[in-house]
């Protein structure tokens, strides 16, 4: 079952709401606790999309976990006890706000900004309404909310190099049984097989990342499928450095990418791409495997890690192979892959001095949405000459494209408004976008087109090439 289910139904904690079970509205939003590189670590969650065993080991946190009780000593501001439990700040900068009305979405923003009070990221106000940008609100109106994101990021400003979990419990912004989490989770990890990891099923069994792709697809056919966790399995996350190459575990998220100095320090515009790709409870638990495996034409990172020319290690428990990425995708969802075949490994060449890279996504909102069109671009550049570029496409035809053709056209070509100009008329060759939702074929075309040009202006702005017509 859905963590989300297990919460309401056998908790009876129905502080937590269900609105579109498919993580858009951030209703179902808990808090997640776990030890990360020594550091008690809480990240928002989309409980209707989490499965159960994504939650094992961890520290859960709801609405209700929040709360202050019943007699406790008041704190400046309090307002006369009427006899209930006083709110706590985050709750009390909500109401100070008027930042909700039904109050439907109310637990939800609560416990986000709950989750930013821990989190180690600086105490900004911008970074407060980032924390909230899973959370939708239908009736009150988004300034009173930012409003009380803003005073919440007020009461974190003294918190200097103090913990945030120690700093929230003495501004008595959480429970003080807070405190205790960090020495019971490492006990709990102890007495969980030694590693913490859900028991896996031996038999074949539906591989789950994140789940935030299967739990809105198939959510019914979910509930009794054996399945086997792979988000917390052992060895599957991490990204290192090996040699002059980056080698990525599938279960690493869209936010141990974005967060990963790694990649942050060869990727400069890192931060700004991520955040083009879902929201922060769905990059919290979305994984890179499970973006390139669910095949979706317009997979913001497939596309990322495409021009990348990114290799998969795929193993099957006894033997293993390596596979392009760009061979991965054989037509629309049918891929290059045995079945009890899964990716062990991610691998790419760090970009070297010569290199530049640029990815864009449009989509019909900036954010939380998905692609109409999304493309990136790797290129290696000898003085004013190309030497290499690889170019993908999304949203232009069934599979997440490399494209083949024009990243070859680019070779030993002059960068200049001419190349650029034939390059963005062949990649139309490669292509064969469908009119949908998302855009007419000729939009598509012409987006596709739009965007080398932008690849080329944002990576030589000395070149000055706004004017290609
Ligand atoms: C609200 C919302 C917004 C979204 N926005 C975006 C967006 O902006 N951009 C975008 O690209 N996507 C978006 N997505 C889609 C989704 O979040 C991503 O594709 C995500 O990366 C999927 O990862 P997951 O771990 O949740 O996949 P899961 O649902 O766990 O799995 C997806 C597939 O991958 C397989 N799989 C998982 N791990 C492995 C492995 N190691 N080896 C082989 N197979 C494996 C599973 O069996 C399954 O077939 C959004 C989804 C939601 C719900
Ligand atoms: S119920 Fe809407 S995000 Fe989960
Ligand atoms: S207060 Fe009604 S949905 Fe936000």
């Amino acid at each position: 079952m859905v963590l989300l289910d297990f919460i309401r139904y056998q908790q009876q904690l129905t502080g937590t709401k269900i609105g579109c079970n498919e993580g858009d509205c951030g209703a179902c939003t808990i808090l997640a606790g776990e030890y990360s590189n020594g550091t008690l670590q809480y990240r928002s969650y989309t409980s209707c999309l989490t499965p159960l065993g994504n939650a094992h080991g961890k520290h859960i946190v709801t609405i209700e976990g929040l709360n202050r009780t019943k007699g406790e000593p008041p704190l400046k501001g309090d307002p006369p006890s009427a006899g209930a439990a006083p709110l706590n700040p985050v709750q009390q900068a909500m109401a100070d706000e008027s930042a909700t009305q039904c109050g439907f979405c109310t637990p939800g923003f609560t416990v986000s900004l709950a989750g930013f009070c821990l989190s180690h990221k600086p105490p900004t106000v911008q970074n407060a309404i980032a924390a909230i940008d899973g959370n939708i609100c239908r009736c009150t109106g988004y300034k009173s909310i930012e409003r009380a994101a803003a005073r919440v990021a007020g009461l974190l400003q003294n918190r200097g190099n103090e913990a945030p979990v120690s700093f929230a419990v003495q501004q008595q912004l959480l429970p003080a049984w807070f405190a205790s989490i960090g020495p019971r989770l490492q006990q709990l990890k102890l007495s969980l097989n030694g590693n913490g990891v859900y028991p896996q099923d031996a038999a074949p069994a539906r591989l789950v990342g994140g789940g935030t792709d299967l739990y809105v697809q198939k959510h019914d056919e979910m509930q009794d499928a054996p399945i086997r966790f792979m988000l917390d399995s052992p060895g599957l996350k991490g990204i290192v450095q090996e040699g002059n190459r980056c080698s990525i575990g599938p279960s690493a998220t869209v936010t141990d990418i974005k967060e990963s100095p790694l990649l942050q320090q060869h990727f400069p515009r890192l931060a700004d791409h991520a955040a083009l790709v879902s929201s922060t409870p769905i990059r919290n638990i979305a994984t890179l495997a499970g973006n390139f495996i669910n095949a979706s034409p317009i997979g913001d990172f497939t596309i990322f890690f495409l021009a990348l020319d990114a290799m998969l290690v795929l193993g099957n428990g006894s033997t293993t192979r390596e596979l392009p990425l760009r061979k991965l995708y054989k037509g629309y969802k049918t891929l290059n892959k045995q079945p009890g075949e899964y990716i062990e490994k991610i691998g790419f060449n760090l970009p070297g001095p010569n290199s530049r890279f640029s990815f864009e996504k449009v989509s019909k909102r900036t954010h939380l949405d998905i692609a109409s069109v999304n493309t990136a671009l790797h290129i290696v550049t000898d003085g004013s000459t190309i030497q290499e570029a690889h170019l993908s496409a999304g949203g232009t035809g069934p599979v997440p494209q490399f494209l083949e053709k024009t990243s070859a056209f680019f070779k030993k070509k002059p960068v200049e408004a001419a190349t650029i100009r034939q390059a963005a008329a062949l990649a139309q060759s490669e292509i064969t976008p469908i009119s949908d939702a998302r855009g007419s074929e000729a939009y598509k075309r012409l987006l596709l087109s739009q965007l080398i040009k932008a690849h080329f202006i944002t990576l030589f702005p000395e070149l000055q090439l706004e004017t290609i017509a």
